[in-house]
């Protein structure tokens, strides 16, 4: 049975200030019924990890670099990441993919350094609203989702996250009907390659304009594990009915 997962993105936003969301969310989710995940900033990693200990939230990272250590100013490592104390890493976000040039290869390289650190990895993937337009859609998933993960993926340590960039920040949630297309394409992608008894573990995440009043609608969706959260993820008001919706 795959375990429901509500992860937060906050992006390049959050203070120390907002940390009091997250010891909100630990509190008011004291005994979730699913996994609720937050990935902060690189720089509150450490405190809000520190806010959740001895509740069952759990912290995240948004990238690592794909060496365990070395001259790259500014990135981090997967160590880094756990040492900080979070257990999960979002890698190659739509953002990531477009502001850094990343491909898929090295997403793939990123995760498997992430996979060797001993971090679960939310690897995304999403067509532009150009790839729907021609219908492109599964081609450009499906070669996202074949370059940037690892053979060693597996359901205790992966997670795939389906963003179409179309709907990412803008409002606009995917249609039930392209959801599930999609969701279902990858299951059927995941058992060919690894076996339907490793791709029935692997939970697949939807994300892109989730709110509180479509969360549920998004929930019923078949081969939907839960959601990865951007926005309605900032604010412990507006998380906490997106993850009662998957309770
Ligand atoms: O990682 C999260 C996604 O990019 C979704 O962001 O919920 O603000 O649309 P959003």
């Amino acid at each position: 049975m795959r375990r429901k997962l509500a992860a937060g993105n906050w992006k390049m936003h959050g203070t120390g200030a907002d940390l009091a969301e997250i010891a909100t969310l630990a509190r008011t989710h004291a005994d979730p019924a699913c996994e609720v995940l937050i990935c902060p900033p690189a720089t509150l990693i450490e405190r809000a990890a520190r806010e959740v200990r001895g509740s069952a939230l759990m912290i995240g990272a948004q990238d690592c670099h794909s060496a365990p250590q070395g001259a790259h100013t500014g990135d981090i490592s997967a160590a880094m990441i756990r040492d900080a104390g979070a257990g999960h890493v979002i890698l190659g976000h739509s953002e990531r993919r477009q502001d850094h040039a990343e491909t898929s290869a090295v997403v793939h390289a990123k995760a498997t350094a992430a996979l060797h650190a001993g971090l679960i990895t939310i690897i995304c993937l999403g067509e532009t609203l150009a790839d729907r337009e021609r219908g492109a859609t599964l081609d450009v998933i499906g070669q996202q989702l074949a370059g940037s993960t690892p053979d060693a993926a597996r359901g205790e340590n992966t997670v795939i996250a389906y963003e179409p960039v179309w709907a990412i920040g803008s409002g606009h949630v995917a249609h039930p009907d392209q959801i599930a297309e999609v969701h279902g394409f990858l299951r059927e992608r995941l058992a060919h390659r690894f076996g339907t008894g490793v791709a029935a573990m692997i939970r697949l995440l939807y994300g892109g304009s989730v709110k509180p009043a479509n969360a549920a609608g998004i929930f019923a969706i078949p081969d939907v594990d839960g959601a990865l959260v951007g926005g309605a993820s900032l604010r412990a008001e507006s998380f906490s009915p997106v993850i009662s919706a998957l309770e």
